[in-house]
């Protein structure tokens, strides 16, 4: 029994109050065919997760944030907490994106701490892992993998609170991805890592999501593949019908 698939849309630093017509196209578009078999999250910024996470009551898209803070709250000039993005209405959070990874200097540690705060809060944290070109180039993927899963995932983790999204680092934004066999190696050893990370009894339920360069012309391809639960879009993510029929690919 494969876990019912998610597709999440991470629109990154892109989004006025004029792309809430996206979010209209989005919800016009999923039908109760594709209801039926993939779930769909949209992580605006969060100057818009208020509005959407209103737009989109009843519609069943989730809507997340793309990043918290460890603690609930205090002197901590622009950041946000876990709680404040579930009173907007979110129900996930991006943990450890490679973006806040590399431009915020985040690391596991920082990683761990955030999805903890997103367990706390009640969110589903998407723990964001992958290696860059020049591990990949080294022959480390799967230690860097590894390495990142362990530091990152928090003990109280379960297949509710807890979604996992490989993302070569290489091939975000770049419209390279990795083969069908790279990808299925990796979520394979993901998967195992987890058996050991949040038990026996969940280890199998836990939604792990491929990013990077997904499109609608590679996303059957890429969610076909064996422990691939669903996709982490960024660019595609930002076209409603290109998001739809990357959701339609399952
Ligand atoms: O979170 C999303 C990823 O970074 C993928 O971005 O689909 O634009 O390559 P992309």
């Amino acid at each position: 029994d494969r876990p019912r698939p998610l597709v999440a849309g991470n629109w990154k630093m892109n989004g006025l109050k004029s792309s809430a017509k996206v979010l209209g196209e989005i919800q016009a578009g999923y039908t109760p065919g594709l209801k039926a078999k993939v779930d769909l999250a949209v992580c605006p910024p969060a100057t818009l997760l208020g509005m959407f996470a209103l737009m989109a009551v009843g519609s069943r898209i989730a809507v997340g944030g793309q990043d918290c803070h460890a603690k609930e709250l205090g002197a901590y000039t622009g950041d946000l907490s876990a709680e404040m993005l579930a009173d907007a209405g979110a129900t996930y959070v991006l943990v450890g994106h490679s973006e806040r990874r590399q431009y915020h200097g985040e690391k596991d540690k920082d990683v761990c701490d955030k999805a903890l705060a997103a367990h706390r809060a009640g969110l589903t944290a998407i723990v964001c892992i992958g290696e860059t070109r020049e591990e990949r180039e080294a022959g480390r993927t799967l230690a860097v993998v590894k390495k990142q899963l362990r530091g990152s995932v928090p003990a109280d983790s379960t297949a509710q609170n807890l979604v996992i999204a490989y993302e070569p680092v290489w091939a975000i934004g770049t419209g390279l991805t990795p083969t069908t066999a790279d990808v299925a190696e990796v979520h394979g050893v993901i998967r195992e890592e987890l058996r050991r990370l949040v038990g026996k009894a969940e280890y199998a339920k836990v939604r792990i999501l491929y990013g990077g360069s997904v499109k609608p012309s590679n996303a059957a391809e890429l969610m076909a593949v064996e422990n691939v639960d669903g996709a982490l879009v960024g660019g595609a993510s930002l076209v409603a019908s290109d998001f739809l029929a990357i959701a339609g690919g399952y």
